[in-house]
């Protein structure tokens, strides 16, 4: 049987970018912030052979080995080669290799064919990133004062791309690994056995004029939070947990995939092309449900926060219970007043926990990224920043769908209130959970 390796959390501490004004972030903290970060992504691989880093499953997904040469080179082409003149670059091909998707840098190699490339090797690779983190550390620690507040945006932008591609080094191979026969586990351990999910219950909103959305101005947000703007939302009911497998399963038991009533003409396509008729990663043998998780195969718990469906598959769900799904404006609404405290990446499960029954909304943070109604777009008044960094995420603003609040994978302090994530309505690679709404 395939081994599990330790823990691989260890440094998924939170940074000081995370909790501080640009104004409060010293040198030392951007140092630090910079190892800590860096550090977590090669713990990810620190467990993982050659092979396993070498893995592509579908062109949405990227070998773990990609993904550590692509961090890096986010800072060698953004940072270095703009800002270090006496920067030497570590291989000239990499500019072409490892550029995700940036026009004005370049053209890129073929995002669906990242496995094929089995050189350079996974030594090549840690080298290239020692090289990368030798001339930031030393640019961080001698760059004059002056230069020290565009680097500063720089570099805790860079930083934060790091992240989510922590996550997507999970969720990536998570998808490589549940397509192994052997079901091969990651990791040891499991989300501790809390108390099962309570009776769904209701958090009611008034309605009114509202303010969304955020601005760089104090720390760092991405720029598709921006700008900070007023929206009517009409009164509306939260639900005060996500959706559990038990839940998910009376609609499975009711033919709800089978019933195209529940469905958008889009999902009802896509479930009758993919044949799908259960979440993502669950398998059923002998008339019981198991589902995969980095940690093995094993029974669906009934109790557990329901992970990895579409859009398409939330969206039926809440049709099939006469519901909905919150707007983000919604979401965003109830998340301004609560803590950004919840079960994530440095917990080191990478699957979410039960609800419990504590009163009050639980697992807006972590567990889940939350699935809203609102298709992804620019806010009013939206501007990209100049140059090759405003693909960032500008240029994806049609046809996706936005998420909300982060998931087990997503390290501590990458997520806010405003965080805007995106994806296409069938994908469900990513730990995507349902919260329903009501009203008015
Ligand atoms: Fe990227």
């Amino acid at each position: 049987m395939p081994h599990a390796s330790s823990n691989p959390s260890a440094e998924f501490e939170t940074p000081e970018f995370s909790r501080k004004r640009w104004t409060e972030l010293t040198r030392d903290d951007l140092f630090r912030d910079f190892k800590r970060v860096r550090a977590a992504t090669e713990s990810l691989a620190a467990g993982l052979s050659t092979e396993d880093q070498n893995l592509q499953s579908m062109a949405e997904a990227s070998p773990v080995k990609w993904h550590r040469a692509h961090t890096t080179w986010f800072f060698e082409t953004f940072v270095l080669k703009p800002l270090e003149h006496a920067y030497r670059e570590f291989e000239r091909e990499y500019a072409y290799l490892f550029n995700s998707y940036y026009n004005g840098v370049g053209p890129q190699f073929p995002r669906n064919q990242r496995g094929l490339v089995s050189r350079p090797g996974i030594a090549e690779i840690a080298a290239y990133r020692e090289h990368v983190d030798n001339a930031m550390l030393s640019l961080l620690r001698s760059c004059p004062d002056e230069q020290l507040e565009p680097l500063r945006r720089l570099v805790v932008l860079g930083l934060n791309h790091e992240q989510q591609h922590q996550e997507l080094i999970v969720t990536d191979l998570k998808h490589a690994f549940s397509l192994n026969p052997l079901h091969p586990r990651w990791i040891d351990s499991r989300p501790p056995a809390t108390a099962a999910a309570g009776e769904l219950r209701w958090q009611e909103y008034a309605g009114g004029i509202r303010h969304i959305g955020t601005s760089d101005r104090h720390g760092f947000c991405f720029d598709n939070e921006t700008p900070a703007h007023r929206v009517f939302v009409d009164e509306f009911r939260l639900a005060d947990r996500p959706v559990t497998c038990g839940e998910f399963l009376q609609f499975m038991d009711d033919g709800g995939y089978h019933e195209p009533e529940w469905w958008l003409a889009d999902g009802w396509n896509w479930v009758r092309e993919n044949e799908v008729r259960a979440p993502a990663y669950w398998i059923e043998r002998d008339d019981h449900w198991l589902l995969y998780s980095v940690s093995g195969l094993r029974e669906v718990d009934p109790e557990e926060t329901l992970v990895h469906v579409s859009f398409y598959e939330a969206w039926a769900y809440a049709q099939w219970r006469g519901l909905r799904l919150p707007t983000e404006a919604e979401w965003e609404v109830a998340a301004a007043d609560q803590p950004v405290a919840g079960h994530f990446a440095d917990a080191g499960h990478f699957h979410p926990r039960r609800s419990g029954t504590d009163p009050g909304l639980k697992q807006l943070f972590g567990d889940v990224w939350e699935w809203t109604a609102t298709s992804y777009a620019s806010y009013p008044g939206f501007k990209p920043a100049a140059g090759a960094i405003g693909e960032y995420n500008g240029k994806f603003m049609a046809n996706q769908v936005v998420l909300r609040g982060g998931s087990c994978a997503t390290p501590a302090g990458h997520v806010r209130p405003t965080y805007r994530n995106f994806f296409y309505p069938g994908d469900r690679w990513q730990f995507s959970g349902i919260r329903l709404a009501d009203g008015p």
